[in-house]
């Protein structure tokens, strides 16, 4: 049995998705959600599902080896960013090789970096007056939503659309996508 580890600070959507699609699975599960959000949606979404969570502390995020020490006692397989803000910190990076993936609502490299996420990213979208966008999922490195590419799927923008239409768009994509490709990852290693 694989174990996932979800860092999220928001809703918790597609965390939801991804604890769903491996509920009844004898492969892998859902094992801590970490959250840097007090009173964030998906610390609820963990408290419902009897699944673990903590809530990081800054410094010691960014400046100590203690969350990585948590994760190797979970042994952990997978880190999956699902809607967390903060850059992964080297050390982390480094601790999981090609091991922390993350989600993002636009095709990157455009409309990436610090400050990019959620509505800001279908606002930026609308405003340059783009034809597409989707989703990106891509492994983590030491700088915001520059890693690997690993998928990108399309959404077509049509005049009528707004960044709220795009958004659901785009989250459709994200519930499709996001639990079939951390299956594939934990699947097709033998690590
Ligand atoms: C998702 O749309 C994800 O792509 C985005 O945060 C949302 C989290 O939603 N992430 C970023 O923008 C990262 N730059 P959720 O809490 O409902 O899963």
């Amino acid at each position: 049995m694989k174990n996932i580890a979800i860092f999220a600070s928001g809703a918790g959507s597609n965390a939801q998705k991804i604890i769903d699609h491996f509920k009844q699975s004898d492969k892998a599960r859902v094992t801590v959600i970490v959250c840097n959000k007090p009173g964030a949606g998906v610390l609820q979404i963990a408290e419902r599902e009897g699944i673990t969570s903590i809530l990081i502390e800054k410094e010691a995020f960014l400046h100590s080896d203690k969350y990585i020490q948590l994760l190797k006692e979970q042994k952990i397989d997978l880190v999956v960013l699902a809607g967390f803000l903060w850059k992964i910190p080297a050390n982390l990076v480094q601790a999981f090789p090609n091991r922390i993936i993350n989600i993002h609502p636009a095709l990157l490299p455009k409309f990436g970096g610090k400050g990019m996420y959620g509505h800001f990213v279908h606002e930026a979208v609308i405003a340059a007056g783009e034809k597409e966008s989707g989703i990106t999922i891509h492994f983590v490195n030491e700088k915001y939503d520059d890693g690997e590419t690993i998928l990108q799927e399309r959404i077509i923008i049509t005049p009528e659309d707004t960044p709220e239409s795009v958004a659901r768009k785009v989250q459709a994509l994200e519930h499709q996508w996001f639990p079939v490709i951390v299956e594939r990852l934990l699947t097709s290693s033998e690590s």
